[in-house]
């Protein structure tokens, strides 16, 4: 009986010590196997007894249980000790320190070329003109035909195409496609601006893009004069440029206005004030009336075509047209505002 309670004391204090060892619920868990599953060492113990003789049974019994009850009990006190660990661990784990600073959220912005087109638009709103949009993929017979550029016409080559399905579909060249589809479909008085991208067959450099965008101005109506149009695109300088913009229109050639001209700014503020042409310009051909359904002798109207982001580029400072659609944000975020 004695060697039995001290094999006893024995075990248990092995148990005892490897239970202290164990610092994670998985070891406990093998611990409370090795110790006190159906075949662990407390149960074999009790099994053992049988090996006793009969009167000294009791007595190991009942210290072999009392063992058993002490370990048990003790595995639950290194349970919720272990639990207590953990969560201290996870809470200093996850603190959180108020006082570094914040994050600042990502803030997105407006693209340069979205900024300068609502200025744009924006001003010939202001004038009564209406803003509409025309489809990317085009005609060759709005493109070119309604625009007195038939097949052929030399004309031809100052588009470099793009053709989606030749001869007939092409990527629209300009926006001035757009002159003839809403004249077919209004009656006079017509103004509008056409803001929207354009395409061309070009070999990029800093100032040209195979994809830009223009804003088409059209304004037809009895009695519309070159005036008109002088007065209307100068007034859109001094918005865009300021009072001191001083403003020249040269003759230029396009197909579908006669006399036709280009547009050119001059400000101290910009490149010593030399002459930045900006847009192209003139009065309606009278063919383009006709074909669209407008009769030449009673309607009169002018037209313009401008690049937003040359317009851009003088007024930002920007000295290569492919950084606009480079997607770079060191770009990109100079506009945030
Ligand atoms: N569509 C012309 C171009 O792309 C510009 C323009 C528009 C010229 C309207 C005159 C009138 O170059």
């Amino acid at each position: 009986m004695e060697e039995w309670r001290t094999n006893v004391e024995a075990l248990q204090a092995r148990a005892l010590d490897e239970l202290r060892a164990a610092s994670e619920p998985e070891a406990l868990e093998r611990w409370r196997v090795t110790y006190l599953g159906r075949r662990g060492a407390l149960t074999e113990a009790l099994r053992g007894l049988s090996a006793l003789p009969v009167e000294a049974r009791p007595a190991a019994g009942q210290a072999t249980n009392e063992a058993k009850r002490r370990l048990e009990a003790a595995a639950g006190r290194r349970e919720v000790e272990l639990r207590d660990q953990s969560l201290t661990r996870a809470i200093d784990d996850e603190r959180l320190d108020v006082s570094l600073p914040g994050r600042p959220p990502v803030r997105g912005g407006l693209h340069p070329t979205t900024i300068i087109l609502r200025e744009i638009t924006g001003f010939f709103q202001r004038l009564g003109y209406q803003v509409v949009e025309g489809p990317e993929v085009e005609l060759d017979h709005y493109n070119f035909e309604m625009l007195n550029i038939p097949a052929g016409h030399p004309a031809r080559d100052m588009f470099d195409t793009l053709y989606v399905a030749p001869p007939e579909v092409l990527m629209r060249t300009h926006t001035s496609p757009m002159q003839a589809r809403v004249m077919e479909s209004t009656r006079p008085p017509v103004r509008v601006v056409v803001p929207g991208r354009c395409y061309r067959y070009e070999a990029q450099d800093a100032t040209h893009e195979w994809m830009f965008y223009q804003v088409e101005g059209l304004a037809v109506d009895e009695g519309i004069t070159m005036a008109d149009l002088k007065g209307t695109l100068a007034a859109f300088a001094r918005h865009v440029f300021g009072s001191r913009v001083k403003t020249r229109f040269r003759c230029d050639y396009f197909p579908f206005v006669e006399p036709g001209v280009d547009f050119s700014i001059s400000t101290p503020d910009l490149r010593d004030g030399a002459w930045l042409e900006i847009l192209g310009a003139g009065m309606v051909h009278p063919r383009v009336l006709r074909m669209a359904g407008y009769e030449p002798d009673r309607y009169t109207g002018f037209a313009f075509g401008m690049g937003p982001e040359r317009i851009a580029m003088l007024k930002y400072g920007i000295s290569d047209i492919r950084l606009f659609y480079g997607n770079d944000l060191r770009f990109l975020e100079q506009f945030l505002s």
